[in-house]
């Protein structure tokens, strides 16, 4: 059995359900030959540290955060996730905190804290590697560390890894589609029921598929984050936040969209790799791409396989949680 030893840092959404299910497949990872052992998490105002090497009981920490109990743990200590990367003994460091696309703080001091230590990192955090990503990229290889981010774009939608392995081959010409889940949430609702911009927001809110500041989905900013990304690092484009012509749904009227429903179109916010944009276009009403609710649906457009779609959730921390795996058992795997 190879024991690979973790640290989370951020114990929110994704890490809580990171936790969850690296419980629900204990027994499957065993089977495939793995004991994961969380050695460290981190939160912005401290740590718990597992003392024996054994790993942390995921079931105490995931129980004591429900009850917003997280520091009270025997384990906890005002160390600092810097302090943890420096001291702790591990493989991977998991970087899940929230992103600023400004700044890319706190994941990116994070990211860059745990290559210098010599981890691998696995991140769900787009801000880091839309900002920096070739700088990123460049530390990690001369650290000899990987670092994946399969969850930072179109959450479970396993993107990166059907690009890089089963599609080898292919020349991939562009990567468009939808890539957030709440404004779609909220056009699909004004097309199919008619219902007004801000109820359908409220909606979105209430469901819990908005990020914290639901500005920055409404405004085309998390979607310009993951097409930085996704070009980036699928089709060769050295590209920064700033060169991506931003516009989002804040503008989209009633009419408009009952207009593009008479034609047999949908209204819907897409991400462009290739264009460097994001902007409210038509689509037709037979396209894959008409896809509703909150899901995602990522368009790869290649020379060998020519068009290929692929459709899922966007978010979710149970959901999310699949990609984080991807990442973390390829690692495993060359470890
Ligand atoms: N939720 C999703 O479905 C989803 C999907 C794909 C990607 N992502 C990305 O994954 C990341 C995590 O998302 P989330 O939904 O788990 O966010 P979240 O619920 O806000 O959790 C982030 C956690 O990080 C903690 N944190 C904040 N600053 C920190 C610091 N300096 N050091 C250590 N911990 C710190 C937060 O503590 P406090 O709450 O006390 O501030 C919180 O516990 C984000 O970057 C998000 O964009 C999320």
């Amino acid at each position: 059995m190879k024991t690979i030893n973790l640290i989370l840092i951020g114990f929110g959404n994704i890490g809580k359900g990171f936790s969850t299910v690296l419980l629900q497949k204990e027994k499957f990872l065993a089977e495939l030959g793995y004991k994961f052992n969380v050695r460290a998490i981190c939160e912005w105002n401290g740590s718990i540290i597992d003392n024996d090497s054994n790993g942390i009981n995921l079931n105490e920490v995931l129980e004591l955060a429900k009850n917003k109990k997280f520091n009270e743990h025997k384990n906890f200590s005002k160390k600092t996730a810097k302090d943890v990367l420096e001291e702790v003994d591990a493989d991977i460091a998991l970087e899940l905190t929230p992103g600023n696309i400004r700044t890319g703080e706190p994941g990116l001091s994070n990211i860059i804290n745990a290559l210098n230590s010599g981890k691998h990192v696995v991140t769900s955090n787009k801000s880091p590697i839309a900002l920096k990503f070739n700088e990123i990229m460049e530390l990690a290889k001369r650290h000899n560390k990987k670092i994946l981010y399969e969850a930072t774009v179109a959450g479970a939608i396993p993107l990166f890894n059907l690009c890089r392995e089963t599609l080898q081959i292919n020349t991939i010409n562009n990567i468009y589609g939808i890539f957030n889940g709440t404004t779609n949430y909220i056009l699909t609702k004004m097309t199919d029921e008619g219902t007004d911009f801000n109820t359908a927001l409220k909606e979105a809110q209430e469901l819990g598929y908005a990020e914290r500041d639901a500005s920055y989905d409404l405004n085309g900013y998390d979607t310009a984050v993951k097409v930085v990304i996704a070009a980036n690092a699928l089709i060769g484009r050295k590209i920064n936040f700033s060169d991506v012509k931003i516009s989002g749904i804040t503008g989209i009227t009633e009419e408009a969209i009952k207009l593009a429903k008479e034609h047999n179109y949908v209204i819907k916010l897409i991400g462009d790799c290739n264009k460097s944009e994001v902007s409210l276009r038509l689509i037709r009403k037979d396209s894959p791409l008409n896809i509703g609710g909150s899901l995602n649906a990522v368009m790869i457009d290649t020379d060998i396989a020519k068009d290929i779609t692929i459709i899922g959730r966007g978010a979710g921390a149970i959901e999310t949680s699949s990609s984080i795996f991807s990442d973390i058992l390829k690692i495993a795997k060359e470890i």
